[in-house]
């Protein structure tokens, strides 16, 4: 065969297309288990830091994780914690997947449109909950929340104090907005704005939200309103949305008001 003729020039391409493609896949099979692991470590860097528990960069997460954390699985509609034998495996707190929960339809349940905030169609039945123990008591609630942002779900935790009503941290795991514009999700001035805001009222009246633009710090609702992120309104939307969904009464409000009347009778 002629160097320059067609069908070598054809056999050299495809051979060359053909190893590529083998190389490509290869990589990619054997890079999964350690693109999971990260993705893991990830999730435990972010309760631990939702948690204020990461005061330096090699902490040993697993020990810390273990040492502060403890997971519950919550029955989101009844507002309470489920005996984990009760429970089938894939629910269970170690092999609990918020992302793959939420395709199961034995385990969601749809959303009606007026009442889905977050766009995410259906709401598991079943969540987890990250318990902050420190000196034997539980400091914080960490509660997973997610949400459409403007090109993302966003998948992220939402820390309670022990008041139930005090934000101590909100943080995202997963997006895909834009660097520099909905990517400054995870700007970490942006995400001390929420440090100590109030998420609901006295009666109990959930009164957080994103504005658009600046808080007023004179306003009296200054305490319930945290900063919009500038050139970024439709991702701030949904962070607002998905928030106050999560809050409310299709989220974690049974739970929440669950743990008040526990804590006001003095059963916990
Ligand atoms: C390439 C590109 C990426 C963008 N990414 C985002 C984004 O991640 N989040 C967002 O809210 N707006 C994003 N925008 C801007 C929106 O299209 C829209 O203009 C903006 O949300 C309006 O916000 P503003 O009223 O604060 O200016 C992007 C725009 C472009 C052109």
């Amino acid at each position: 065969m002629k160097n320059e003729s067609t069908m070598k020039i054809l056999t050299v391409a495809l051979g060359v297309c053909l190893v590529c493609a083998i190389l490509v896949a290869t990589t990619a099979v054997t890079l999964k288990p350690i693109q999971r692991q990260n993705q893991e470590n990830d999730k435990l860097h972010n309760i631990l830091s939702a948690a204020g528990l990461l005061q330096n960069n090699d902490a040993d997460l697993q020990s810390l994780f273990r040492k502060h954390i403890r997971a519950e699985i919550i029955h989101l509609e009844k507002g309470i914690p489920i005996d984990p034998q009760k429970l089938d495996e894939s629910l269970k707190a170690d092999q609990f997947n918020i992302k793959e929960i939420s395709k199961i339809d034995e385990y969601t349940r749809p959303l009606p449109p007026e009442d889905d905030a977050a766009q995410i169609k259906n709401v598991p039945r079943y969540m987890i909950v990250y318990n902050v123990i420190q000196r034997d008591s539980v400091t914080k609630r960490i509660l997973p929340v997610y949400g459409k942002g403007l090109w993302s779900t966003m998948y992220g935790f939402l820390a309670l104090g022990s008041d139930l009503r005090t934000i101590q941290a909100l943080t995202f795991y997963e997006h895909g907005e834009t660097p520099g514009l909905g990517g400054e999700v995870d700007n970490p001035r942006w995400k001390r704005l929420w440090i100590d805001k109030q998420a609901f009222d006295e009666e109990g009246e959930l009164k957080i939200e994103v504005v658009k633009g600046q808080v007023n710090p004179a306003s009296p609702k200054a305490k319930y309103q945290v900063d919009g992120l500038s050139g970024s309104t439709l991702t701030t939307r949904g962070v607002n949305n998905l928030v106050r969904f999560w809050l409310g009464k299709s989220g974690w409000g049974p739970y929440i008001n669950y743990l008040t009347s526990a804590i006001k009778k003095g059963n916990l």
